[in-house]
């Protein structure tokens, strides 16, 4: 684990399944439908049951590079907050600038609802292909400056699946340190 303090909160990096983290919000990495699918979204709706996917249903769905709160089912926190990455397709669609606005529109949702405690997967670096060190990047450097300028919430946590993705995020985090020394 590693743990960074940060303007008004801290950033900690785990390796580990998100499912079975305690927070006041769970995040997923959601497709625009609020569907549902494979990977981390998979996983959240298996652990949290179908009362998640019938608030999903209710919503009807989600733009790219926003976020939206529903129950957290059966799962050890508050709130699931459906967050939508882009879809890499090279660079040069706005993709960083969507990514950048899950992370914040995430964080502003739960805000909004008074929780201060966040866990977030790596948004769009699986099926979504978002490069994974650019990626990296653009998640920290997100949470960041929320923590910079806002106090709540004010505890995020990556919980981080592979070896891989923790590496790299422990790298990128370790770069923004040095940087804002
Ligand atoms: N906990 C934490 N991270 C996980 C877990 C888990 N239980 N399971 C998978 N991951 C990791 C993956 O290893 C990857 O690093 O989450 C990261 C994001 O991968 P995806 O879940 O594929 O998300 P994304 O690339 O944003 O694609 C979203 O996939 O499942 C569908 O409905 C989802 O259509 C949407 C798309």
């Amino acid at each position: 684990m590693t743990q960074r303090t940060w303007g008004h909160g801290a950033i900690r990096l785990l390796r580990g399944n998100i499912t079975e983290i305690r927070a006041d919000a769970l995040v997923t990495a959601a497709n625009d439908g609020l569907r549902g699918g494979g990977g981390v979204d998979g996983a959240i709706h298996r652990a949290g049951g179908p009362e998640i996917l019938e608030a999903c249903r209710r919503i009807g769905g989600c733009p790219t590079g926003q976020a939206v709160a529903t129950t957290a089912g059966e799962l050890d926190a508050r709130w699931i907050i459906h967050a939508v990455g882009p879809i890499w397709q090279g660079g040069n669609r706005g993709e960083a600038e969507l990514l950048a606005s899950a992370y914040r529109q995430s964080l502003r949702v739960l805000a909004d609802l008074g929780g201060s405690s966040i866990a977030f997967p790596s948004i769009s670096t699986g099926v979504y292909g978002y490069p994974l060190e650019a990626a990296a990047t653009v998640a920290l450097g997100a949470v960041a400056r929320h923590l910079e300028l806002e106090t709540q919430p004010s505890d995020v946590t990556f919980v981080l699946f592979d070896a891989r993705t923790f590496d790299t995020y422990t790298r990128a985090l370790e770069t923004l340190s040095a940087s804002g020394d």
